[in-house]
């Protein structure tokens, strides 16, 4: 499984020989701005919930791409009522799909549209593929179901929102990889705004300190796990 990093709350997943991107806001992000959107590759969209800076270039991915949009019921079929390709699911459900799991889990957030229609619960996904689990928080506050994700899932990697003011700030995160038994940790939605800037060597060593480790990717730059 080779995760990389776009920008903002925005990560590819290649695995099983699919291309999975997640949450795609790089045209507006002035950080991710050597990033061409029309180089990406993508069998399937995973939308975390409706807000402008998760779901920018979803239209003019999948209609070049034909991916599959996979989100909650309301925003999978906002975009399968313009004519994309979806999945709709919801919360506590999972799927199989064709290249390995999908769950969807909770976030404490909100989530509408840009003209203000309502956009369904937020969520976060557990994804299975290539006998690797991963955690993707979405947009969240700390909250106590996370502690059920472990029940089910051993994880590997947990993806984490840091940035404070609208999700988790680094030491509710460091709480949130405790309550999932996770140990690695890849830090996103952080510094695109400045509501969001960090102190990375602060953010690494505060982790560290809780012998855990917090990867910040440069925008573009991949891992394998
Ligand atoms: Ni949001
Ligand atoms: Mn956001």
């Amino acid at each position: 499984m080779k995760i990389t990093f776009y920008g903002h709350a925005c990560v590819a997943i290649d695995v099983s020989g699919k291309h999975i991107l997640v949450d795609p806001f790089i045209t507006a992000n002035p950080k991710a701005s050597h990033i061409d959107i029309n180089l990406l590759k993508a069998d399937y969209i995973l939308l975390t919930h409706a807000h402008r800076d998760h779901i920018l270039d979803v239209e003019a991915i999948a209609k070049r791409t034909d991916a599959t949009i996979v989100s909650t019921y309301e925003v999978a079929t906002h975009f399968g009522d313009k004519g994309y390709k979806y999945h709709p699911m919801n919360h506590g459900g999972s799927w199989q799909f064709d290249f390995g799991k999908v769950k969807i889990v909770n976030a404490v957030h909100s989530s509408s549209f840009s003209d203000g229609s309502y956009g369904g619960n937020p969520a976060g996904f557990v994804i299975e593929g290539e006998h690797k689990k991963i955690y993707i928080s979405g947009d969240t506050a700390l909250t106590y179901d996370m502690k059920l994700i472990p029940l089910r899932t051993k994880l590997d990697l947990a993806i984490l929102s840091i940035g404070n003011n609208f999700t988790m700030d680094v030491d509710d995160a460091i709480i949130a990889a405790d309550f999932v038994e996770c140990d690695k940790i890849l830090g996103v939605h952080y510094d695109t705004f400045g509501y969001i800037e960090i102190d990375h060597d602060q953010a690494k060593k505060k982790f560290f300190d809780a012998q855990k480790d917090l990867m910040l990717l440069e925008i573009g730059q991949s891992i394998n796990l």
